[in-house]
């Protein structure tokens, strides 16, 4: 089936725009020498500028085209998945990322289980979420609800819920704007 997102991939990083990643380096603690899962990863929008920071970037998404776009970038790893079900070891990754994506997951409990599964104890799971309480994240919510994106959002305590319930530390970071930064320590 064609998603959304393989129908936009080749134009994704424009229609978007860069990221400044300065705070979400600083919250994931790197550099560091282990391997950084980015799940939805997408084009490696983000996580393209981190690579440098980790021993092994590997970009995690259901969307084959998008993993095109990330894989022309070079010296990452893409792998096609759904992040409920990962093709990896338990614990295998330092740190795992989520930007803009947790929203699009169509089981999020599942997703909460197998990101918390492939975390190394000690690591640290990031989830960048647009934060749903702000009027323009409704609007947008309200957008994707018209174009059939079947994107369902959660606020940043609901999100903490579900790892809390899962078995994480969380805490909870805000950027005065439109982002919430949830942060689980396993
Ligand atoms: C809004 S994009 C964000 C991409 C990237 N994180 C960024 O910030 O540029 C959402 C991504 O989540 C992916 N996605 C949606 N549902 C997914 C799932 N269940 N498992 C893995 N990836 C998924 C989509 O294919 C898409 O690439």
């Amino acid at each position: 089936m064609i998603s959304h997102f393989d129908f936009l991939a080749s134009i994704y990083d424009r229609f978007i725009g860069q990221s400044d990643p300065a705070r979400l380096q600083k919250i994931l603690d790197l550099p560091t020498p282990g391997m950084l899962l980015d799940a939805g990863g997408g084009t490696a929008r983000v996580s393209a500028q981190l690579k440098n920071f980790v021993s092994h970037l590997v970009i995690c998404d259901s969307s084959r085209k998008m993993l095109g776009q990330a894989k022309s970038k070079g010296g990452l790893s893409p792998i096609q998945s759904h992040v409920e079900q990962l093709p990896f070891a338990d614990n295998k990754f330092q740190r795992i990322m989520v930007v803009d994506s947790f929203h699009h997951f169509s089981d999020h409990l599942r997703a909460v289980i197998e990101l918390l599964r492939v975390l190394e104890s000690g690591g640290k799971l990031v989830i960048e979420e647009p934060d749903i309480a702000r009027i323009p994240v409704k609007l947008v919510a309200l957008a994707e609800k018209l174009l059939l994106m079947q994107s369902r959002f959660f606020s940043p305590d609901r999100i903490r819920d579900m790892f809390l319930t899962a078995g994480g530390n969380v805490s909870i970071e805000y950027d005065g704007n439109y982002t919430a930064w949830i942060i689980i320590e396993k």
